[in-house]
């Protein structure tokens, strides 16, 4: 059943470069985005975009909306499911309403659909089981393609989503007439490659784990996509080795985080948007200099000063790059929890599917 490995999660992890494929399959046709299912929605009725989702799902929900609204210049909006209810959504006939859950029977999830629905939105369902109840309710519904996902913790879901969702993004931009470059494209049907040749590094990753596993905390900081990429990693981290961590927008770190940075910490930073990873590098080293150990996933070649232990990614789009960086991020998460002894596939107090509030 584990095809060899040792857990569900790490078979998964390794699954990623086929069933990225498989999402990507028959949905680019001559350097163009084909989404049949939505072939009847007239996009330019919409005037926002809703994503609404739980836990991973949510975080690959802000890398899409994030995504969407650089591509496509629309106003968008992404909420947690069980916040969304009683938030007062601002929704109407001219607002288009994202769903994404692997499962398709989340609860929360599936109670803000039928608000959104009871509030004349076009619904759209982004899940992975096939006949889901998410899948039945909603006016449309795109699949991912990661096949079942045993491990509680969610990672081919999760990168599966995440080439939907901007695959959607760009099919939405094609079609309000917004430039997309052929590159993009091409790099697009390229990631299964570039994600096969980050796994090949999974011992960097691995050794990477040692400095987290006698950690009680860790700290992970991104800025822009990447804050919604650190967002994922350290719900990974979390849930797997139970060692707490959280996510900062590193802009964020002087205004109150860098108080609980001391002497060995272990701060996680993200940095694959150009146009931003100095000021995330600068903010690495406010926390070097407060005695932090810094693991750093990057595509900013540049000599970064201080910190021991750099992982390049390939220099691909920035709107891909958090397709890429999710690996070593589970990977460091796997290790840890491995290396602490706790059960990797069926974390303590956690069910695959969460169908009650
Ligand atoms: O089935 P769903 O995608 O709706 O599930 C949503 C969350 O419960 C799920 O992503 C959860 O956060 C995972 N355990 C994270 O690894």
């Amino acid at each position: 059943k584990k095809d060899g490995y040792d857990t569900f999660m790490l078979k998964e992890i390794h699954e990623q470069p086929h069933v990225i494929a498989e999402t990507l399959r028959g949905r680019i046709h001559q350097q163009h985005i084909v989404l049949d299912e939505l072939k009847d929605i007239d996009f330019s009725k919409f005037n926002k975009v809703y994503f609404v989702a739980c836990g991973t799902a949510y975080h690959a929900s802000l890398c899409g909306a994030h995504v969407l609204k650089k591509v496509a210049h629309l106003p968008v909006l992404s909420e947690v499911a069980s916040e969304f209810r009683y938030n007062d959504p601002l929704i109407d006939e001219k607002t288009l309403a994202i769903f994404v859950s692997q499962s398709g029977e989340t609860a929360d999830t599936l109670a803000a659909l039928r608000l959104a629905k009871e509030k004349k939105a076009t619904t759209l369902a982004v899940a992975n089981v096939l006949g889901s109840t998410i899948s039945r309710d909603a006016d449309y519904v795109l699949y991912t393609c990661a096949g079942p996902e045993i491990a509680v913790a969610s990672t081919k879901a999760y990168t599966t989503q995440l080439v939907l969702l901007i695959l959607l993004a760009y099919y939405i931009a094609q079609n309000l007439n917004q430039d997309v470059h052929d590159d993009v494209i091409k790099q697009l049907q390229l990631i299964p490659q570039y994600v096969d040749n980050i796994l090949k590094d999974e011992p960097v990753f691995a050794q990477y784990a040692h400095m987290l596993k006698d950690m009680h905390d860790a700290y992970f900081i991104g800025r822009n996509l990447d804050y919604a990429s650190v967002l994922e990693g350290a719900l990974k981290l979390k849930e797997v080795s139970y060692v707490h961590a959280d996510a900062y927008v590193a802009g964020e770190l002087k205004h109150g985080p860098i108080a609980l940075i001391e002497d060995g910490s272990v701060v996680i930073a993200v940095a694959t948007q150009p146009h931003i990873a100095q000021k995330t590098i600068s903010n690495i080293q406010e926390t070097i200099a407060r005695g932090a150990r810094v693991i750093l996933l990057t595509t900013h070649h540049e000599e970064v000063k201080n910190v021991q232990n750099t992982y390049y990614l390939p220099d691909v789009e920035p709107t891909l790059q958090a397709i890429l960086v999710a690996i070593p991020l589970q990977l460091i998460a796997y290790y840890t929890a491995c290396l602490k002894g706790c059960d990797v596939d069926k974390p303590r107090n956690l069910a695959k599917s969460v169908t009650v509030e």
